[in-house]
């Protein structure tokens, strides 16, 4: 909304056009739950294969990557059910003496970094070992390090999770390191011309497999790049080292723990660390990391999996099938700003966009893991507010994923939103009448925020002015409903809340107090609405639908 304000400086006075902003609730609607049979699930299909249609044509135009060799799997997941798929195999493929083979939901590709949400969860799920203990607690050869070195023993193992221990990307030393410039052959040729000294090692380092040891022994000897949690920097030494505290807390293998406490559980058959065969995955065919053995790095980058593990994989998130309800809500948070600005955050390992949505400006989460290994490009995100989850697996170009995943998201998030808009519709909005003519509800919705309640009227008194002489809110501002998630009684607790203008800067923490004023014992914010019996039930007063909207 554009709002108008008289500004005057000196005796010259003019009218200033300024963008209010609102605030908007984020989680406005309860999230659908979608099966594949639905309308809406068609309707979403049609619209999804169309954007990967365009994808696949617009490549060319692009220039960006080739279809030809490029191949992917895409899998859509509600809570319950794999809702869409869609699978693109390249010409030419890497794949050695194999007959021509298609992608499908159980073609293994690497999934590279999104082994990182693996590892936290067993981290989550072996209750004896505790994120906020430090490093040093499992890992004890890392204690005695020098002034200038990592001081190990301040670096939680939530730190390390969460991308906020300060200490390097990769690893060093002995082992294959993951950004040393003199382990690209491409590049050596050019040292000079590209104005590097002289390396001071002559002799090119092996490039062994790293072992647990090398981690450690390596880590013993880093510096830090920032303080601990202080700021966020991404670390894939932080994974490796968190295998390895999985493995000293239990005495077992990487491969073994994961399995025990995430895979065999989720019926995850086709998901571990050790390469399946060549004929159970794709392989891209130019130069790629198939066969790379990451050794100790497994728990940062070494998966392998196929879209059907995953949709299972994101789905038992959803449903919270491995860890509680409240575990999962706890997980799914940010934890630090990634550098500027509020649209992005690392959780643990979460990569978390907010998306924006117009008109209304509310923002819905997305939390994703992105993974990169040489010839393979890998995405997993949850929309926990729709109940959705987006696996998207590439063996080829990056640009594939970066198109499919850009793509994909912008539309299927509006599009989801609508139908959810549509849902809400259907079930709550209308007129509610309570012990007469003088006790009334009415609920609305339009294209921005959620539910408004347009009339309360109790006891022939306009109760929404009453709402708003209480609590000094201005008559420009809407009472809209959000939902709790919280069942009382069978029905769901949904609260009111106001989209107040927002131009001063402590402005959210007074409108996000949503359990605001109480009359006798009871929350005026709360409505219980049961779509079953179609009521509300305001201040004990039960409301039931005359009307649709
Ligand atoms: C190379 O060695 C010299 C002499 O020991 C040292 O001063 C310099 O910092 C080293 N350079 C690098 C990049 O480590
Ligand atoms: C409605 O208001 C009248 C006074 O205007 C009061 O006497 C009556 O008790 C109220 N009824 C209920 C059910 O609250």
């Amino acid at each position: 909304m554009r709002l108008r304000l008289l500004l005057c400086i000196g005796s010259t006075c003019f009218i200033a056009l300024v963008n209010s902003i609102k605030y908007v609730p984020s989680f406005v609607f309860p999230p659908l739950s979608l099966n594949a049979g639905s309308e809406v699930a068609e309707a979403l299909r049609a619209k999804l294969s169309d954007i990967v249609r365009n994808v696949l044509e617009d490549h060319s135009v692009q220039g960006q990557w080739d279809a030809a060799t490029s191949s992917f799997a895409i899998q859509l997941t509600s809570t319950d059910e794999t809702i869409w798929a869609s699978y693109h195999t390249a010409a030419v493929t890497g794949d050695i003496g194999a007959a021509q083979k298609q992608v499908t939901g159980q073609t293994a590709f690497r999934v590279a970094s999104l082994s990182k949400t693996f590892t936290v969860l067993a981290l989550l799920l072996e209750k004896s070992i505790h994120l906020d203990d430090p490093v040093t607690d499992y890992i004890p050869e890392l204690s005695h390090t020098s002034e200038n070195l990592i001081q190990w023993h301040q670096i939680s193992l939530r730190a390390l999770a969460s991308h906020l221990a300060g200490i390097p990307r990769d690893t060093g030393g002995n082992c294959f390191v993951w950004n040393e410039i003199l382990d690209r052959e491409d590049i050596l040729p050019m040292l000079a011309e590209l104005g590097f000294p002289p390396p001071n090692t002559s002799e090119r380092r092996e490039q062994n497999v790293c072992r647990i040891e090398d981690i450690i022994e390596n880590a013993r000897q880093v510096t830090p790049v920032y303080n601990p949690n202080d700021r966020s920097t991404y670390s894939n030494i932080a994974f490796s080292l968190l295998g390895a505290v999985l493995q000293r807390a239990t005495g077992e293998e990487y491969e073994d723990i994961i399995r025990a406490t995430v895979l065999d559980p989720l019926d995850m058959h086709q998901t571990t660390s050790l390469k399946p065969l060549d004929s159970q995955g794709i392989i891209p065919v130019d130069k790629n990391d198939w066969r790379t053995d990451l050794g100790a790095d497994a728990p940062t980058a070494g998966l392998y999996s196929t879209a059907d593990d995953l949709s299972k994989y994101l789905r038992s998130i959803l449903g919270a099938e491995l860890l509680s309800q409240a575990e999962v809500h706890q997980w799914l948070k940010p934890v630090s700003w990634s550098s500027s600005g509020s649209q992005s955050a690392y959780g643990m390992p979460w990569e978390i966009q907010r998306m924006a949505l117009n008109p209304g400006g509310r923002v819905v989460d997305i939390f994703a893991k992105g993974g990169s290994l040489k010839g393979y490009y890998s995405s997993i995100m949850l929309f926990p507010e729709f109940g959705l989850g987006l696996t998207i697996l590439v063996a080829g170009a990056e640009t594939c994923l970066d198109e499919l995943r850009e793509r994909l998201a912008t539309a299927l998030v509006p599009a989801i939103d609508a139908a959810t808009r549509d849902h809400v519709r259907s079930q709550y909005v209308g007129k509610y009448l309570g012990k007469g003519e003088g006790w009334r509800i009415e609920l609305e919705i339009d294209e921005g925020s959620g539910l408004r309640i347009v009339e309360w009227t109790s006891n022939g008194t306009n109760f929404l002015q009453s709402y708003r002489f209480l609590q000094s809110i201005p008559e420009s501002s809407q009472a809209i409903l959000v939902p709790t998630g919280v069942l009382l009684r069978e029905k769901e607790s949904w609260r009111i809340t106001w989209d107040r203008s927002n131009n001063r800067m402590w402005s959210d923490f007074r409108f996000t107090n949503v359990d605001d004023i109480v009359y006798d014992n009871t929350a005026l914010s709360e409505m219980l609405i049961s779509t079953k019996r179609n009521t509300i039930e305001a201040l004990g007063i039960t409301y039931t639908k005359a009307y649709e909207g």
